[in-house]
Protein backbone atom coordinates (compact mmCIF):
# COMPACT_ATOMS: atom_id res chain seq x y z
CA UNK A 1 0.00 0.00 0.00
CA UNK A 2 1.14 3.78 -0.94
CA UNK A 3 2.58 5.86 1.52
CA UNK A 4 -1.14 7.86 0.67
CA UNK A 5 -3.09 4.89 2.36
CA UNK A 6 -0.75 5.18 5.10
CA UNK A 7 -1.16 9.36 5.46
CA UNK A 8 -5.06 8.55 5.02
CA UNK A 9 -5.21 6.02 8.18
CA UNK A 10 -3.12 8.09 10.58
CA UNK A 11 -5.44 10.57 9.57
CA UNK A 12 -8.25 8.62 10.27
CA UNK A 13 -6.66 7.26 13.38
CA UNK A 14 -5.83 10.98 15.07
CA UNK A 15 -9.29 12.50 13.95
CA UNK A 16 -10.91 8.75 16.29
CA UNK A 17 -12.21 10.02 19.95
CA UNK A 18 -13.29 6.20 20.01
CA UNK A 19 -11.67 3.54 18.66
CA UNK A 20 -12.93 0.12 18.31
CA UNK A 21 -9.88 -2.31 17.54
CA UNK A 22 -10.73 -5.79 16.39
CA UNK A 23 -8.41 -8.86 15.61
CA UNK A 24 -7.54 -11.92 14.53
CA UNK A 25 -5.16 -14.74 14.29
CA UNK A 26 -3.00 -12.63 11.22
CA UNK A 27 -1.96 -10.16 14.04
CA UNK A 28 0.08 -12.85 15.72
CA UNK A 29 1.08 -14.39 12.61
CA UNK A 30 4.45 -12.68 13.04
CA UNK A 31 4.87 -13.93 16.69
CA UNK A 32 4.27 -17.25 14.81
CA UNK A 33 1.02 -18.68 16.31
CA UNK A 34 -0.85 -20.64 13.09
CA UNK A 35 -3.68 -19.13 11.13
CA UNK A 36 -6.29 -20.84 10.82
CA UNK A 37 -7.12 -20.63 7.21
CA UNK A 38 -3.37 -20.16 5.86
CA UNK A 39 -1.51 -23.37 4.90
CA UNK A 40 0.06 -23.89 7.96
CA UNK A 41 -2.76 -23.00 9.96
CA UNK A 42 -3.61 -27.28 8.95
CA UNK A 43 -2.64 -29.63 11.56
CA UNK A 44 -2.66 -33.30 10.13
CA UNK A 45 -5.36 -33.26 7.61
CA UNK A 46 -7.66 -31.80 9.75
CA UNK A 47 -9.17 -28.04 9.30
CA UNK A 48 -10.13 -26.08 12.43
CA UNK A 49 -13.92 -26.44 11.69
CA UNK A 50 -13.74 -30.60 11.60
CA UNK A 51 -11.83 -30.31 15.09
CA UNK A 52 -13.44 -26.92 16.68
CA UNK A 53 -17.06 -28.37 17.22
CA UNK A 54 -18.53 -29.61 20.47
CA UNK A 55 -19.43 -32.57 18.27
CA UNK A 56 -16.11 -33.38 17.36
CA UNK A 57 -15.06 -34.08 21.28
CA UNK A 58 -18.41 -35.69 21.90
CA UNK A 59 -17.09 -38.03 18.92
CA UNK A 60 -12.85 -38.11 19.72
CA UNK A 61 -12.09 -35.57 22.73
CA UNK A 62 -8.67 -37.12 22.78
CA UNK A 63 -7.84 -35.89 19.23
CA UNK A 64 -9.54 -32.56 19.70
CA UNK A 65 -7.53 -32.29 23.36
CA UNK A 66 -4.65 -33.59 21.23
CA UNK A 67 -5.18 -30.40 18.48
CA UNK A 68 -5.40 -27.90 21.68
CA UNK A 69 -1.97 -29.51 23.40
CA UNK A 70 -0.49 -28.80 20.15
CA UNK A 71 -1.64 -25.27 19.48
CA UNK A 72 -1.17 -24.51 23.54
CA UNK A 73 2.45 -26.05 22.91
CA UNK A 74 3.34 -23.34 20.21
CA UNK A 75 1.87 -20.74 21.59
CA UNK A 76 3.58 -21.19 25.04
CA UNK A 77 7.08 -20.40 23.04
CA UNK A 78 5.40 -17.36 21.16
CA UNK A 79 5.92 -13.67 22.58
CA UNK A 80 3.57 -10.81 21.31
CA UNK A 81 4.98 -8.94 18.53
CA UNK A 82 5.64 -5.17 17.39
CA UNK A 83 1.50 -5.25 16.50
CA UNK A 84 0.49 -5.99 20.13
CA UNK A 85 2.78 -3.96 21.45
CA UNK A 86 1.59 -0.96 19.52
CA UNK A 87 -1.68 -1.72 20.00
CA UNK A 88 -1.09 -1.92 24.17
CA UNK A 89 0.79 1.10 23.81
CA UNK A 90 -2.03 3.09 21.83
CA UNK A 91 -4.35 1.89 24.62
CA UNK A 92 -2.43 2.97 27.71
CA UNK A 93 -1.20 6.56 26.03
CA UNK A 94 -4.74 7.99 27.54
CA UNK A 95 -5.39 10.22 24.60
CA UNK A 96 -8.56 8.68 23.30
CA UNK A 97 -11.05 6.10 24.48
CA UNK A 98 -9.34 2.63 22.74
CA UNK A 99 -10.87 -1.27 23.30
CA UNK A 100 -9.14 -4.11 21.52
CA UNK A 101 -11.59 -6.71 20.80
CA UNK A 102 -10.06 -10.14 20.11
CA UNK A 103 -10.78 -13.84 18.22
CA UNK A 104 -7.85 -14.69 19.17
CA UNK A 105 -7.29 -17.15 22.18
CA UNK A 106 -3.60 -16.89 22.67
CA UNK A 107 -2.80 -14.34 25.56
CA UNK A 108 -0.58 -12.32 23.47
CA UNK A 109 -2.87 -9.25 23.82
CA UNK A 110 -2.41 -9.91 27.49
CA UNK A 111 1.45 -10.08 27.90
CA UNK A 112 1.91 -7.13 25.86
CA UNK A 113 -0.42 -4.97 27.79
CA UNK A 114 1.72 -5.70 30.76
CA UNK A 115 4.87 -5.65 29.49
CA UNK A 116 4.19 -2.26 27.93
CA UNK A 117 2.34 -1.12 31.51
CA UNK A 118 5.33 -1.83 33.16
CA UNK A 119 4.29 -0.77 36.94
CA UNK A 120 0.86 0.60 35.53
CA UNK A 121 -2.12 -0.63 35.34
CA UNK A 122 -2.54 -2.70 32.20
CA UNK A 123 -6.44 -2.59 32.47
CA UNK A 124 -6.73 -0.67 29.61
CA UNK A 125 -4.98 -2.17 27.19
CA UNK A 126 -6.59 -5.61 28.22
CA UNK A 127 -8.62 -6.97 25.73
CA UNK A 128 -12.09 -8.38 25.41
CA UNK A 129 -11.90 -12.05 24.45
CA UNK A 130 -14.76 -12.69 22.16
CA UNK A 131 -13.66 -16.81 21.50
CA UNK A 132 -12.06 -17.13 25.14
CA UNK A 133 -8.76 -18.21 25.98
CA UNK A 134 -6.30 -21.39 25.51
CA UNK A 135 -5.06 -21.51 28.76
CA UNK A 136 -7.98 -22.00 30.55
CA UNK A 137 -10.87 -25.14 31.05
CA UNK A 138 -13.96 -25.28 31.92
CA UNK A 139 -16.31 -28.22 32.69
CA UNK A 140 -18.30 -30.19 30.04
CA UNK A 141 -20.61 -30.52 32.86
CA UNK A 142 -20.73 -28.07 35.52
CA UNK A 143 -20.10 -24.12 35.83
CA UNK A 144 -16.31 -24.93 36.88
CA UNK A 145 -13.86 -23.09 35.06
CA UNK A 146 -10.11 -22.43 35.68
CA UNK A 147 -7.00 -21.21 34.16
CA UNK A 148 -4.18 -24.35 33.00
CA UNK A 149 -1.63 -23.23 31.54
CA UNK A 150 0.59 -26.38 31.85
CA UNK A 151 1.10 -28.82 29.65
CA UNK A 152 -1.20 -32.26 29.47
CA UNK A 153 -0.65 -36.23 28.62
CA UNK A 154 -3.62 -36.74 25.56
CA UNK A 155 -1.82 -39.78 25.07
CA UNK A 156 -5.24 -41.78 25.95
CA UNK A 157 -8.85 -40.60 26.52
CA UNK A 158 -8.25 -41.68 30.79
CA UNK A 159 -5.32 -38.87 30.81
CA UNK A 160 -7.68 -36.40 29.63
CA UNK A 161 -7.83 -33.54 32.21
CA UNK A 162 -11.28 -33.87 34.60
CA UNK A 163 -13.32 -31.63 36.62
CA UNK A 164 -11.89 -31.62 40.29
CA UNK A 165 -16.07 -31.21 41.97
CA UNK A 166 -17.62 -33.76 39.68
CA UNK A 167 -14.79 -35.95 37.55
CA UNK A 168 -16.78 -34.92 34.37
CA UNK A 169 -13.93 -34.36 31.02
CA UNK A 170 -12.52 -31.01 30.96
CA UNK A 171 -12.58 -29.10 27.69
CA UNK A 172 -10.72 -25.61 26.37
CA UNK A 173 -12.40 -22.55 27.63
CA UNK A 174 -13.02 -21.78 23.88
CA UNK A 175 -15.77 -20.82 21.85
CA UNK A 176 -16.12 -23.78 19.28
CA UNK A 177 -18.17 -23.24 16.15
CA UNK A 178 -21.81 -23.98 16.00
CA UNK A 179 -21.91 -22.38 19.54
CA UNK A 180 -23.20 -18.85 20.85
CA UNK A 181 -20.38 -16.33 22.36
CA UNK A 182 -21.03 -15.20 25.46
CA UNK A 183 -24.24 -12.99 25.55
CA UNK A 184 -22.28 -10.28 28.05
CA UNK A 185 -19.15 -9.95 26.06
CA UNK A 186 -20.81 -10.37 22.78
CA UNK A 187 -23.45 -7.53 24.23
CA UNK A 188 -20.35 -5.19 25.13
CA UNK A 189 -18.24 -5.76 21.58
CA UNK A 190 -21.60 -4.74 19.84
CA UNK A 191 -21.93 -1.59 22.38
CA UNK A 192 -18.43 -0.93 21.43
CA UNK A 193 -18.55 -1.40 17.90
CA UNK A 194 -21.26 0.60 17.42
CA UNK A 195 -20.00 3.65 19.40
CA UNK A 196 -16.78 3.85 17.92
CA UNK A 197 -15.47 6.30 15.17
CA UNK A 198 -12.77 4.26 13.93
CA UNK A 199 -12.78 0.33 13.77
CA UNK A 200 -10.07 -0.86 13.27
CA UNK A 201 -9.72 -4.14 11.77
CA UNK A 202 -6.62 -6.50 11.85
CA UNK A 203 -5.65 -9.94 10.66
CA UNK A 204 -9.23 -11.28 10.27
CA UNK A 205 -10.19 -13.55 7.52
CA UNK A 206 -13.73 -11.61 8.77
CA UNK A 207 -15.66 -15.04 7.42
CA UNK A 208 -16.44 -15.97 11.05
CA UNK A 209 -19.46 -14.58 12.61
CA UNK A 210 -20.97 -12.48 14.59
CA UNK A 211 -17.21 -11.51 15.36
CA UNK A 212 -16.75 -10.42 11.41
CA UNK A 213 -20.12 -8.40 11.54
CA UNK A 214 -18.81 -5.95 15.01
CA UNK A 215 -17.04 -3.74 12.16
CA UNK A 216 -20.16 -3.46 10.46
CA UNK A 217 -22.02 -1.90 13.54
CA UNK A 218 -19.05 0.74 13.15
CA UNK A 219 -20.62 1.50 10.08
CA UNK A 220 -23.65 1.53 10.72
CA UNK A 221 -23.41 3.57 13.75
CA UNK A 222 -21.50 6.15 11.55
CA UNK A 223 -18.40 5.51 11.71
CA UNK A 224 -15.38 4.02 9.52
CA UNK A 225 -13.19 1.26 8.97
CA UNK A 226 -9.34 0.84 8.88
CA UNK A 227 -8.17 -2.76 7.71
CA UNK A 228 -4.72 -3.68 8.19
CA UNK A 229 -4.46 -7.58 6.14
CA UNK A 230 -1.68 -9.27 4.41
CA UNK A 231 -4.82 -9.96 1.88
CA UNK A 232 -8.48 -8.48 0.40
CA UNK A 233 -11.02 -9.93 3.02
CA UNK A 234 -15.03 -9.69 2.61
CA UNK A 235 -14.45 -6.10 5.03
CA UNK A 236 -11.85 -4.62 2.23
CA UNK A 237 -14.64 -3.09 -0.34
CA UNK A 238 -16.30 -1.56 3.05
CA UNK A 239 -13.47 -0.13 4.85
CA UNK A 240 -12.59 3.78 4.07
CA UNK A 241 -8.64 2.19 4.10
CA UNK A 242 -7.13 -0.82 3.92
CA UNK A 243 -3.78 -1.52 4.90
CA UNK A 244 -1.82 -4.16 2.46
CA UNK A 245 1.01 -6.00 4.58
CA UNK A 246 2.29 -7.30 7.80
CA UNK A 247 0.68 -6.09 10.76
CA UNK A 248 3.75 -6.14 13.05
CA UNK A 249 5.13 -3.53 10.52
CA UNK A 250 2.03 -1.13 9.58
CA UNK A 251 0.69 -0.96 13.66
CA UNK A 252 3.77 1.00 14.71
CA UNK A 253 3.46 3.21 11.46
CA UNK A 254 -0.04 3.91 12.31
CA UNK A 255 0.08 6.35 15.35
CA UNK A 256 3.23 8.87 13.25
CA UNK A 257 6.78 8.52 13.77
CA UNK A 258 9.15 7.96 11.01
CA UNK A 259 7.57 6.38 7.48
P1 LIG B 1 -7.96 -16.69 9.89
O1 LIG B 1 -6.86 -17.70 9.90
O2 LIG B 1 -9.25 -17.07 9.28
O3 LIG B 1 -7.48 -15.37 9.14
C1 LIG B 1 -6.23 -14.77 9.39
C2 LIG B 1 -6.16 -13.49 8.59
O4 LIG B 1 -4.95 -12.83 8.89
C3 LIG B 1 -6.19 -13.71 7.07
O5 LIG B 1 -7.11 -12.80 6.48
C4 LIG B 1 -4.75 -13.39 6.63
O6 LIG B 1 -4.72 -12.78 5.35
C5 LIG B 1 -4.33 -12.40 7.70
N1 LIG B 1 -2.90 -12.36 8.01
C6 LIG B 1 -2.01 -13.38 8.03
N2 LIG B 1 -0.80 -12.96 8.43
C7 LIG B 1 -0.91 -11.63 8.67
C8 LIG B 1 0.00 -10.61 9.12
N3 LIG B 1 1.27 -10.89 9.42
N4 LIG B 1 -0.48 -9.36 9.23
C9 LIG B 1 -1.76 -9.04 8.93
N5 LIG B 1 -2.66 -9.95 8.50
C10 LIG B 1 -2.24 -11.23 8.37
O7 LIG B 1 -8.13 -16.20 11.41
P2 LIG B 1 -9.35 -15.43 12.07
O8 LIG B 1 -9.98 -14.47 11.12
O9 LIG B 1 -8.86 -14.92 13.37
O10 LIG B 1 -12.50 -19.31 15.87
O11 LIG B 1 -10.34 -16.63 12.33
C11 LIG B 1 -11.54 -16.37 13.00
C12 LIG B 1 -11.91 -17.51 13.87
O12 LIG B 1 -11.96 -18.71 13.11
C13 LIG B 1 -10.91 -17.83 14.97
O13 LIG B 1 -11.08 -17.05 16.11
C14 LIG B 1 -11.21 -19.26 15.25
C15 LIG B 1 -11.21 -19.71 13.82
O14 LIG B 1 -11.62 -20.97 13.57
C16 LIG B 1 -12.80 -20.31 16.67
O15 LIG B 1 -12.00 -21.16 17.02
C17 LIG B 1 -14.22 -20.26 17.12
Amino acid sequence: MAVEGLEQARKLMADARKLCVLTGAGISAESGVPTFRGPEGLWRTFRPEELATPEAFARDPRLVWEWYEWRRGVIRGCRPNAGHEALARLALSGGKEVRILTQNVDGLHEEAARAVAGGRDPSPALPLELHGSIFRVRCTRCPYRSTHREPLDTSSTDLLPRCPRCRSLLRPDVVWFGEPLDDEVLQEAYDLARHADLCLVVGTSALVHPAASLPLATVRGGGAILEVNTTETPLTPLAAVSLRGNAAVWLPLLQGGET
